[in-house]
């Protein structure tokens, strides 16, 4: 029995010093050491041999066991180093090899004219100021000179929440926030995103964004509203560009005007983007009302101011000959990358 048992310690070693793969050496663990193995099969069978043996040959039985585990796992480490290597042999890296180009995200349109016009209006001195989307009928309406009875407040054109809240449908109540808590002088420019319960088509979007502006001081004129507006004009859309002040009709502001501006796109010739009037509406204006001043405890003896509001998606569309206000709100990559 100990002949036999060194025997299988020898065949063992030899076996295990042959093998060059995890699965070979998996073998002969299961041949030797596996349930049905050779060195499990003589434990087994130890109850057979005479009681005077049986402590000699158990003793050796484990040793042999023992050593055979031994090897095999410092056989294990063997083969793990030697595909390691290998591996790092194989793999080498070709650094000449062009690297993947990062993909650089970019800025929405309606971003990118938001901070030039940003830019434009803090070269003249301007402050941006912000103010709730959900908004109060007060700042939205009453204290815009927008009496109860005002078509502007109809629910058809305004997302009501309750009686007294509602989505802002223009970022004008800025102007009063920003008169409650501040005195005189006041130059701010208010961005925002306003809501109005319209459908959707390619002129029309219930979600679109807005551009407030407010001067007030002492002896401010219709001609600083003009002076500021035209200087807008020129750096949005060029050196060439010719405007034009309407009258028109604001409750908050008295008077009121709208700027045109000559046709981007024709130069004022005529064409589908300006109905062949060869000029583009791009915002209201006017001199703050007397009242809206009143309300927010300016003294309009003392103070004046001019305030104006444009559309942001509507410039955008026209700076870059955009035709659909849906492209702006798609979010389509394939759009977007153009900018
Ligand atoms: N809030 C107006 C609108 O949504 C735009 C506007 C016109 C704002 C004249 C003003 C203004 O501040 O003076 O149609």
């Amino acid at each position: 029995m100990k002949e036999k048992l060194n025997n299988i310690m020898e065949q063992a070693s030899q076996e295990i010093n042959n093998v060059t793969t995890y699965s070979d050496l998996e073998a002969v663990r299961v041949k030797y050491l596996g349930k049905k193995g050779l060195i499990t099969g003589i434990l087994r069978g130890m109850a057979n041999l005479d009681a005077n043996e049986r402590p000699v040959i158990g003793r050796l039985a484990n040793t042999v066991r023992n050593n055979i585990e031994d090897l095999i796992s410092q056989k294990r480490q063997i083969i793990r180093n030697m595909e390691m290597e290998k591996r790092l042999k194989e793999e080498t890296i070709d650094v000449t090899l062009p690297a993947k180009g990062g993909v650089l995200g970019g800025k929405h349109p309606l971003t990118l004219v938001l901070d030039e016009i940003k830019d434009i209006f803090i070269g003249m001195g301007f402050e941006i100021a912000e103010g709730p989307e959900v908004e109060y009928d007060y700042y939205n309406f009453e204290a815009l000179n927008i009496p109860k009875d005002h078509p502007a407040r109809d629910v058809q054109d305004t997302f009501y929440i309750n009686e007294n809240i509602l989505l802002r449908t223009q970022t004008s109540p800025v102007q009063i926030r920003t008169m409650e808590k501040n005195r005189p002088p006041i130059r701010i420019i208010v961005p925002g995103r306003v809501y109005r319960s319209d459908e959707v088509d390619a002129t029309h979007s219930p979600i679109f964004h807005q551009i407030e502006g407010l001067v007030v001081d002492r002896g401010i004129t219709m001609g600083n509203l003009k002076g500021v507006l035209e200087v807008l004009a020129r750096k949005l859309f060029g050196n060439n560009i010719e405007t034009k002040f309407r009258p028109h009709h604001f409750p908050f502001t008295e008077p009121s005007a709208e700027m045109d501006v000559s046709c981007v796109v024709c130069g004022g010739e005529g064409c589908r983007v300006c109905s062949n009037t060869g000029w583009i509406e791009v915002l209201g204006a006017g001199m703050v009302h007397p009242k809206v001043l009143s309300i927010c405890n300016i003294d309009p003896e003392v103070y004046s101011g001019f305030a104006f509001g444009m559309g942001l998606d509507r410039i955008t569309m026209l700076k870059y000959e955009i035709d659909d206000v849906r492209l702006l709100f798609d979010n389509d990559i394939r759009f977007l990358q153009q900018f």
